[in-house]
């Protein structure tokens, strides 16, 4: 049998890698496990660091890489990303058509195409063809002013179900050609949204107010791993040519096209002839919007034909071919009449107003979270004042403004922060640049009950059946006051109090037993130690391998760990020199919890890697540096090559900078080299 070459088998890996990248991504339908799909994934790696030589920037292993362009330069879009004007009802949107057919003239045929408002942020992503025809990724720009966009082009390149290429044979097939816009939405799913929302509180940060502002967030992030792990999609709707025009006669053959070439279009779309078939998409769009796992905020109609589009034209913003239908806001209007200070089990105060219930969506709110003090204060809102109540997906309602009529007259109440913790009176304090107060007591009552819940939940220490209402009763009775004595529980403790029979208590009592098991890095999440998210904590777990090991970690010792900075450090540090954690620390080893983990293998990391160093760095001497590197595995060379991996850059970088910026060649400084070399 003949050996394949190394060059092939990569192309081979490649595709296989793409196609199942756009099953899983842009399809939602795997055909592999994620097991199988590493393996693919490991082998092209390992091919890649054997061959640097053949590693392409539209290689699958290629998305996370460089830094961002500094600034994100500002460029001219081919033509204006315009917005769209707005319709609320049904009156509003007939006069709409009217005006489309009148314009469009006796005896046009208007067909229109109905797509999802998706609730993110448009983007325009140029391909351009490749030495070997296919299309490549080179430019993806932010909406921007309309005119001008911003270069986002290394962050929108993390984002899986956007096509870093698109293989000659597929362009054919799609009847795309290789240079050509495509613009579209990105949007967080629900999902990813509630998850690094989860994973923001746990570190103590305010949590986001919705998937849009997340996601804009995201792609304007100067660390492209970091919007690498939140998962963003892309929703392609137009198809443009390199200089702006309409790539096809139908805007209902664009979104087949884009479908056919691997981009995600979403699936809810159809060609539509009469009224009453666009109002009853609308009605379908609008209960199917709970469902769907990404936010919509309404329906976008166009008119199909770019010829009548063209007739149609465009007023000064936006297009008169197309329109919005936007769904009335889940919210409502209701009176605050209090201010309460609830406090997490980070201790951080939370600023919520109490409101008279208002049924918003089908569920009855009676409280909103107005976030933290400044926020008050911007709102300028006063007990007693009417306000307006937001609701979206999942996310706990917020107040967005207050409202000023005739009809609402304004409260005259005004509200003082806490000078002193509501649940415990201790002192509260405010970190320099935060904008939360924090209390500090340890032993906070509020902070107890908050930490035992969070101890307890799923995806920390998964003790099901103590939720609430157990933990309130252990607390007043003071059964329990701290996490190490929920090993301490026994039936007899169980059974006195109300509501839990012999079989509730067993239960419960195997649940905590089974919690022993539960891996370090969940009990150390679980300590509700300040910064540490899940995430942070299975890092921190697989770099020491032991409670004791990272006990004794110095600062130093533990930033070498990936994402993590003096910030989280130092709340470390002061976590275990806290005499009470330590004893909670003990408590939990006698009661027999998981207390080592598996440490990560030490691999070279910086095997087959090829290091270039220009100008001076903070610390390292460029032998230091070298050796260094040498000692993980890598290599250092004197020039900046396509072979190059990184080009390390310190002080008065030189030519070699401007080289590795137009060969794409990430650039790192000391920090992060340090950070490779700690973690290797
Ligand atoms: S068409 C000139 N289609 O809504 C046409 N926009 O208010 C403008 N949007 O800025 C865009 N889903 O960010 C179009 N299926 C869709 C859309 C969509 C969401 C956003 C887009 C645009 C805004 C217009």
């Amino acid at each position: 049998m003949a050996k394949t070459t190394p060059a092939a088998r990569i192309e081979t890996l490649r595709d296989k890698i793409r196609h199942h990248e756009h099953l899983y991504y842009v399809m939602d339908a795997p055909e592999i496990s994620d097991a199988d799909y590493d393996v693919l994934t490991r082998e092209l790696q390992a091919l890649e660091k054997e061959h640097p030589e053949l590693v392409t920037t539209d290689s699958p292993t290629q998305r996370v890489g460089g830094k961002p362009k500094e600034g994100f330069p500002k460029i001219a879009h081919s033509r204006p990303m315009l917005s769209l004007d707005n319709v609320t009802s049904e009156e509003e949107l007939r006069d709409w058509d009217r005006r489309v057919r009148e314009r469009a003239g006796e005896g046009a045929e208007i067909s229109y195409v109905c797509e999802y408002k998706l609730d993110g942020l448009s983007m325009a992503l140029h391909y351009r063809q490749a030495a070997d025809a296919s299309a490549h990724l080179s430019r993806a720009l932010t909406r921007g002013d309309g005119t001008i966009g911003e270069d986002v082009t290394t962050n929108v390149r993390t984002i899986r179900s956007v096509p870093l290429s698109i293989s000659k044979t597929k362009l054919h097939k799609a009847k795309l050609p290789a240079t050509f816009e495509v613009r579209g939405e990105v949007v967080m799913p629900l999902a990813a949204f509630l998850k690094a929302n989860e994973e923001r509180e746990a570190q103590g940060l305010t949590a986001a107010a919705n998937p849009r502002n997340y996601a804009a967030g995201t792609i304007r992030t100067l660390e492209p791993n970091i919007v690498a792990q939140r998962r963003l999609d892309f929703y392609a709707y137009f198809a443009l040519t390199a200089t702006g025009e309409n790539l096809f006669t139908e805007q209902s053959d664009a979104l087949d096209v884009l479908t056919a070439a691997g981009f995600r279009v979403n699936p809810h779309r159809e060609a539509i002839h009469s009224f009453d078939k666009l109002m009853d998409f609308i009605n379908r769009a609008e209960q199917n919007r709970a469902e769907l796992g990404y936010e919509i905020d309404g329906v976008v109609i166009k008119l199909s034909s770019t010829e009548l589009q063209a007739r149609l034209g465009y007023t000064g913003r936006a297009p008169r071919w197309a329109v919005a239908y936007k769904f009335i806001a889940r919210a409502g209007t209701t009176q605050a009449e209090d201010i309460k200070v609830q406090v997490g089990r980070t201790g951080k105060l939370t600023p919520v107003a109490v409101l008279k219930p208002v049924s918003i969506g089908g569920t009855t709110v009676s409280r909103a979270t107005l976030h933290n003090a400044d926020f008050i204060e911007q709102l300028g809102l006063k007990i007693g004042d009417w306000v307006k109540v937001e609701r979206g997906g999942d996310v706990i309602p917020k107040v967005v403004e207050v409202i000023e009529d005739k009809d609402h007259p304004r409260g005259h109440k005004t509200f003082h922060f806490p000078a002193h913790c509501p649940e415990c009176n201790s002192e509260i304090v405010r970190d320099e640049g935060e904008a939360d107060y924090r209390c500090i007591n340890v032993d906070c009552p509020a902070r107890l009950r908050e930490s035992l819940l969070h101890y307890a939940s799923r995806n920390v220490m998964n003790i099901e059946g103590l939720g609430e209402a157990v933990v309130n009763q252990l607390l007043d009775r003071k059964i329990v006051r701290s996490i190490a004595d929920l090993y301490k529980l026994d039936e007899p403790k169980l059974l006195s109090l109300e509501r839990i029979g012999e079989k509730t208590a067993r239960t419960l009592l195997k649940e905590i037993e089974q919690s022993k098991k539960a891996p370090l890095n969940r009990v150390l999440f679980g300590l509700g130690i300040r910064f540490i998210g899940e995430r942070t904590a299975q890092l921190l777990a697989e770099e020491f391998g032991s409670m004791d090991a990272l006990m004794a970690a110095s600062q130093e010792e533990l930033e070498r760990v990936n994402e993590v900075g003096p910030r989280v450090s130092q709340a470390i540090r002061e976590f275990f020199e806290e005499e009470k954690n330590r004893q909670l620390i003990e408590h939990l080893r006698e009661a027999g919890l998981t207390f080592t983990a598996e440490k990560r293998k030490k691999s070279s990391e910086l095997e087959g890697l090829t290091f270039v160093l220009t100008g001076t760095l903070p610390s390292l001497s460029r032998e230091d540096a070298k050796a260094k590197i040498e000692a993980a595995g890598g290599r250092v060379s004197g020039s900046v090559s396509k072979k190059t991996s990184y080009v390390v850059a310190g002080e008065e970088a030189g030519s070699k900078l401007d080289k590795a910026n137009d060969l794409k060649v990430p650039i790192i400084n000391e920090a992060k080299l340090l950070k490779m070399l700690g973690s290797s």
